[in-house]
């Protein structure tokens, strides 16, 4: 697809802001995680310190498709940044298709289901870790049916976080019955996008 998997000006200050910050900061208590896009799995490892940090269980159930190749993941080493490689290379390591306790705190059910077709439970989760490529790669993932079957997976109260604040995004997410809040982006990008299901 010709595309970035992170921000080019700090991955991780990026996933900080968007997931973390304006993603697990705005709950409480106990939470189930839904992430589109596992990638490299820098969000799984930063929502794993997270729980760990805060003392609160996260289930965390992420999808991809087309897993990056191991040699990529061990080039990345996230794990070493982020001071936790024993963490990093469970989340690489554990089983697809199963949720697997990786400490107390972090349940990680990984698949390779794509979003379009994964049959996903009602009412279900906390936060959507909206985070597909961009727009204008993906566009049928960025549509109003797809913000609909998230919608629907939502808790009362749930919330969508992404980093894109695109046009037709605010559109579509409006469509779909959700409010919307516009906090400034990371790395010094005008605004992202955080939609709360009422
Ligand atoms: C921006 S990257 C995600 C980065 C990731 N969250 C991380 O922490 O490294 C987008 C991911 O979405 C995945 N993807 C592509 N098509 C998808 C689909 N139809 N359903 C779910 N995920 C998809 C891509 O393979 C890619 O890994």
């Amino acid at each position: 697809m010709d595309e970035t998997y992170h921000s080019r000006n700090g991955a991780i200050s990026e996933s900080k802001h968007v997931f973390i910050k304006q993603g697990i900061h705005r709950t409480q208590g106990n939470i189930h995680i839904l992430e589109i896009g596992f990638g490299t799995g820098l969000n799984a490892l930063l929502t794993a310190i997270e729980s760990e940090k805060m003392q609160r269980k996260i289930k965390y159930h992420t999808l991809e498709p087309f897993p990056v190749p191991n040699h990529l993941i061990t080039a990345l080493n996230y794990g070493h940044w982020l001071k936790n490689s024993s963490m990093y290379d469970a989340i690489h390591d554990t089983n697809w298709e199963n949720e697997n306790a990786l400490t107390d705190t972090f349940f990680l059910h990984k698949t390779t289901q794509k979003l379009e077709y994964i049959k996903l439970k009602d009412s279900c989760y906390d936060i959507v870790f909206f985070d597909a490529f961009a727009p204008k790669k993906q566009p049928d993932l960025w549509s109003e049916p797809i913000f609909s079957k998230l919608s629907q997976s939502l808790k009362k109260g749930g919330i969508l976080t992404t980093y894109s604040a695109a046009g037709q995004l605010k559109r579509d997410l409006k469509a779909c019955g959700f409010v919307l809040e516009h906090p400034s982006g990371a790395n010094g990008k005008r605004e992202m996008t955080v939609a709360i299901k009422p």
